[in-house]
């Protein structure tokens, strides 16, 4: 299958390491670029580096993201962008757009910087979870995005010798920062999720006792109120936070009516998608069955050939009568 194919493609740039605005992510939005001027688009980059392909006068936009995490999945961003290409190639002269957004992973940065909105938005994603898996169904419709905090914390010790410094006489940054994991760990309740993900320790050497850690957090939570005691109960400053957002409107029905049966769920990973929800853009997601219990951000991230196809197939059956409804209302 071609989708599959592409995704093979772009998992051998970086061997799933292409980092938001590095060399490995520009060569992806290139071998994309490529894939959307076969489908018919016409490509252009705007100021943040998104790649936006168009056919007319696109309203309604598709598409994900081409970045990962270090040493992330195939699927994950990717397959969004390959299945709205994909679909734009199937819906003949649609007007539609296929979009690339920059650096999902770190922020996400490109969907915060897109200079112009569309009137629609469909995102097609793998779950990056166990429920369909346990449902025993291939899609599902996302109705929400939990809310997302994101920020960092630094503890300032003393560097000293390790090997004549008194246990009692240190002052060492990475032991309190170590209770702030566990803080940070024992804060998220009752669904909420919160995670030290990368540390940084200065000088960063066996024998000399830690003088500075700062320690990232993610925080996330399915109402702006529990993301707001996460934050309290953490204690820190978050540099980005997102509430959480639903999805609505003439995107939502388009999936509804192509998949009436298929199970609704709400995303704990964050997604483009959140970034125009929250602008006032009327948006749904299309989620496909992750295998593996879910795992995602891994290599072992997986979706079976037969769920990227019905995907591929819905999306490419909600874009056109999203297109051609909003045609009509426009
Ligand atoms: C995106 O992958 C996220 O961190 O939710
Ligand atoms: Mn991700
Ligand atoms: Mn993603």
């Amino acid at each position: 299958m071609r989708v599959l194919e592409r995704l093979d493609e772009l998992y051998a740039i970086g061997g799933g390491t292409r980092l938001g605005y590095s060399p490995e992510e520009d060569a992806a939005h290139e071998l994309a670029a490529a894939w959307m001027r076969e489908a018919g688009l016409e490509v252009a980059s705007d100021g943040a580096g998104n790649l936006v392909g168009r056919r007319g006068e696109a309203k309604v936009w598709s598409g994900s993201h081409l970045d990962t995490v270090p040493n992330g999945g195939k699927f994950d961003g990717a397959l969004g962008v390959v299945a709205a290409i994909e679909a734009a190639d199937r819906l003949d002269d649609a007007p539609l757009a296929v979009v690339a957004f920059r650096a999902e992973e770190s922020g996400p940065m490109g969907s915060r910087r897109l200079g112009e909105l569309p009137e629609a938005f469909l995102e097609l994603h793998i779950e990056q979870g166990p429920r369909l898996e346990r449902l025993g169904e291939p899609l599902g419709i996302v109705t929400a995005i939990a809310g997302q905090a994101r920020g960092s914390v630094t503890f300032e010790g003393r560097a000293a010798h390790a090997g004549t410094t008194p246990m009692d006489q240190r002052t060492d940054a990475l032991v309190e920062a170590a209770e702030f994991v566990l803080r940070v760990r024992d804060a998220a309740r009752g669904g909420a999720r919160a995670t030290v993900g990368a540390l940084e320790i200065e000088p960063g050497a066996t024998n000399v006792v830690p003088a500075r850690v700062t320690a990232s957090v993610d925080a996330r939570a399915a109402t702006a109120e529990q993301l707001e005691a996460l934050i309290e109960a953490i204690g820190f400053e978050p540099a980005w936070r997102q509430d959480p957002v639903t999805m609505s409107g003439p995107p939502l029905e388009a999936l509804r009516a192509v998949l009436p049966n298929a199970p609704e769920l709400a995303s704990g990973a964050g997604h483009d998608t959140m970034v125009l929800a929250a602008a006032g853009v009327p948006t749904a997601m299309l989620f496909v069955r992750s295998l593996n219990g879910g795992v995602s951000h891994s290599p072992q991230e997986l979706s079976s050939a037969e769920d990227v196809g019905l995907g591929v197939e819905a999306l490419t059956s909600a874009l056109g009568a999203l297109a051609a409804a909003v045609a009509v209302d426009g």
